[in-house]
């Protein structure tokens, strides 16, 4: 049995940071982790210009432990007014890596996002033009559709005739959780078209939220599903395919607002996110696959460089911390937090 894995340090294709306080507590897990982050834009308000991005990007260096390297990649929040030239002019200047679709109402802080994909067609173009990838939350906000229905919908109703009105545009279907998703972007041959996979929506089916009771902390969006789209999701995964790859979705919530009467959805991963990945990877006999899902697929996709350097991880039994403290005296409750993990991220000061 392998007992240890080292592998080119990884990126993190999904990552919610926050800002102020929260993203002082959170940013070092990250790092601890991962090179790089594709970082996301729903900050209240939503980061939408050149300016605020640039911004926000200071904010996230400005947090980062003294003597760590992390670069933020930056994303802008897509709105029904999102003037092309600004988008056009973040890329060009190397601020803005992609920008994030988040139909109007579809989850946290998405207030602002997009009414219709015809109300973004002139920013879609310049993207396709200048090969700049659009990160979609795929999620239909029809209120007839079931909540577990969404993703399924969003495909046939809006990534489909997206994908084929733009048909060089680059497009990371983002967090997708269901086996509609993971055949459709499987089926793609063009390259154009990938997937980021969260660690929840790997090892847990819907049934986390309701065992024993309401479990506030398994609650995300795209929501768990059932288990034969957990399972079709792992295939995916770990086949080796280049079109998916890691992005962990973590989202922190403060856990008051999470155990409410309407708690937030957001899983926050970021501290045991690489080692529950690699338990998937394990169980499904597909170690060799992990490197390519981890720290090549996303960066290629991205037209990013390789990382320098290396992350290790060994085969022990630790115990997950349970919740993290904030600056206030309030905390975040971790995913998997008071589990046994069966793998340990080799601390690199102790390597
Ligand atoms: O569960 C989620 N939380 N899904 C999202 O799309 C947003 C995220 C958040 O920002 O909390
Ligand atoms: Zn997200």
């Amino acid at each position: 049995m392998v007992q240890s894995i080292t592998l080119r340090r990884p990126d993190d294709m999904h990552l919610h940071l926050r800002d102020d306080a929260m993203l002082r507590t959170v940013l070092p897990y990250s790092v601890r982790q991962f090179a790089r982050a594709i970082v996301m834009p729903n900050l209240k308000p939503p980061v939408t210009t050149v300016a605020a991005a640039r911004a926000y990007r200071e904010r996230i260096l400005q947090a980062l432990p003294a003597g760590s390297a992390f670069e933020p990649l930056m994303t802008c929040y897509l709105c029904d007014g999102t003037d092309a030239a600004e988008i056009e002019a973040g890329f060009k200047e190397r601020v803005f890596t992609a920008v994030k679709l988040y139909p109007a109402g579809a989850t946290t802080h998405s207030e602002y996002g997009v009414t219709g994909i015809d109300r973004i067609a002139r920013v879609l173009d310049v993207m396709q033009e200048l090969g700049m990838p659009l990160l979609i939350h795929g999620e239909s906000t029809d209120p007839s559709v079931d909540v577990f229905d969404r993703e399924a919908v969003f495909l046939d109703h809006t990534l489909k005739p997206l994908l084929d009105t733009f048909p060089a545009l680059k497009v990371v279907l983002e967090h997708i959780t269901t086996e509609q998703a993971a055949n459709f972007v499987a089926a793609d041959t063009s390259g154009r078209l990938a997937a980021t996979i969260t660690p929840q929506h790997l090892l847990f089916n819907r049934n986390a939220m309701f065992t024993g009771g309401l479990r506030p902390h398994y609650y995300c969006l795209p929501v768990l599903k059932r288990e034969q789209h957990r399972l079709a999701l792992r295939r995916v995964a770990t086949s080796g395919s280049r079109a998916f790859f890691l992005g962990t979705d973590s989202a922190p919530h403060e856990r008051g607002t999470k155990e409410a009467a309407c708690g937030c959805a957001g899983i926050f991963s970021a501290p045991t996110a690489l080692e529950a990945y690699l338990t998937v990877f394990d169980e499904e006999g597909a170690l060799e696959h992990f490197e390519a899902f981890a720290s090549e697929n996303g960066r290629r996709f991205y037209g990013l460089p390789p990382n320098e350097g290396t992350v290790t991880l060994t085969r022990e039994r630790i115990n997950a911390p349970r919740s993290i403290a904030l600056e206030n005296g309030k905390s975040i409750e971790t995913f998997m937090g008071g589990d046994e993990l069966r793998w340990r991220l080799v601390d690199p000061s102790n390597a």
